[in-house]
C-alpha cells in the first residue's frame, strides 16, 4: 500500500467538452469524483493523500471558471460530513493568504474540526505551486540563519523537507495523473523525488474507486530501488 498518494485531478474540461457541456460542469463532476476517491482511499487504509485542486498558475483561467472551482471548494468545506463522518483529517497546502475571507475561515474551521481524526490525512493543494513552496521554504530557512537560530552548515535535506507545507508527512510515493498527460505541472516537485508514477487516459470525472485499486495493485509490482541495486 502506498503511504502517500498524490493525484492530479486532470481532464475535467475535456470531459465536459465531449458532452457539449460547459467546463464548469466538468469541475462539478470532478468534485464528485474527488469525494468518492477520498472516501475510498480512506476506507482501504491509505494513510496520506494529496489532491491538486488549484495551482498558482490556474489564476490564468477565465474568472468564471476560477469562481466556479472556488465555489465547489466552499461547498465541500461547508459540508463537513464529507470528512467528519469519514474520520478524515483535512489540511490545505499552498499560499492561502490571498484567498477570499470566506474560504480562509472555512479552511480554518475544518482543519480545526478534523485535527484529531485518526483516518487518512487529506491534503488539498490550493493556490499551490512546487516552486513557490521552495521559494517560501528558502526564505524561511534564510530568516532562521539571519536570526542565528541555524547555521549554514547545519542545512541539510531534512531542513528543507521540514520547511515545506508537507513537513512531518511521508513524501508521496505514488503519483497518479489521469487524462493522458505526462507531466508533473509544478506539483510536489521536491517531495516526488522518488515517487512512482501512474498515468492513464481516463478523464478525472470518469475515474472510479476500482481504478484506484488497479493503480495500487500496479504500485505493488514496482521494484523500488532508491538508487540502489
Ligand atoms: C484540471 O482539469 C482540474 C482543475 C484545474 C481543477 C480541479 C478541481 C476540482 C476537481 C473541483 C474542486 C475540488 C475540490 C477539492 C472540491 P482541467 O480543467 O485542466 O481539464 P482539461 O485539461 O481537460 O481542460
Amino acid at each position: 500500500m502506498p503511504q502517500h498518494i498524490a493525484i492530479i485531478m486532470d481532464g475535467n474540461g475535456r470531459w465536459a467538452k465531449r458532452r457539449g457541456m460547459p467546463r464548469t460542469a466538468g469541475h462539478a463532476a470532478g468534485a464528485s469524483t474527488f469525494k468518492a476517491i477520498a472516501r475510498h482511499a480512506n476506507k482501504i487504509g491509505v494513510p496520506f493523500m494529496t489532491v491538486y485542486a488549484f495551482s498558482t498558475e490556474n489564476w490564468k483561467r477565465p474568472p468564471e471558471e476560477v469562481d466556479n472551482i472556488m465555489k465547489l471548494l466552499k461547498d465541500y468545506l461547508k459540508d463537513a460530513k464529507n470528512f467528519k463522518d469519514e474520520n478524515i483529517k483535512v489540511r490545505f497546502i499552498g499560499n492561502l493568504e490571498v484567498l477570499d475571507e470566506e474560504i480562509k475561515a472555512l479552511i480554518k474551521e475544518d482543519e480545526e474540526a478534523s485535527k484529531d481524526a485518526t483516518g487518512m490525512t487529506l491534503n488539498i493543494a490550493l493556490n499551490y505551486g512546487g516552486r513557490d513552496e521552495l521559494v517560501r521554504a528558502t526564505k524561511e530557512i534564510c530568516k532562521r540563519v539571519q536570526s542565528g537560530a541555524l547555521s549554514v552548515d547545519e542545512i541539510d535535506e531534512q531542513t528543507v523537507s521540514d520547511s515545506l507545507y508537507t513537513a512531518g508527512q511521508p513524501d508521496p510515493d505514488f503519483i497518479i495523473r489521469p487524462s493522458g498527460e505526462y507531466r508533473l505541472s509544478n506539483y510536489l516537485i521536491w517531495q516526488s523525488a522518488y515517487a512512482e508514477f501512474w498515468f492513464s487516459d481516463i478523464l478525472w470525472p470518469d475515474f472510479k474507486p476500482r481504478d484506484l485499486d488497479r493503480a495500487i495493485r500496479d504500485f505493488g509490482h514496482r521494484n523500488r530501488r532508491f538508487g540502489g541495486v
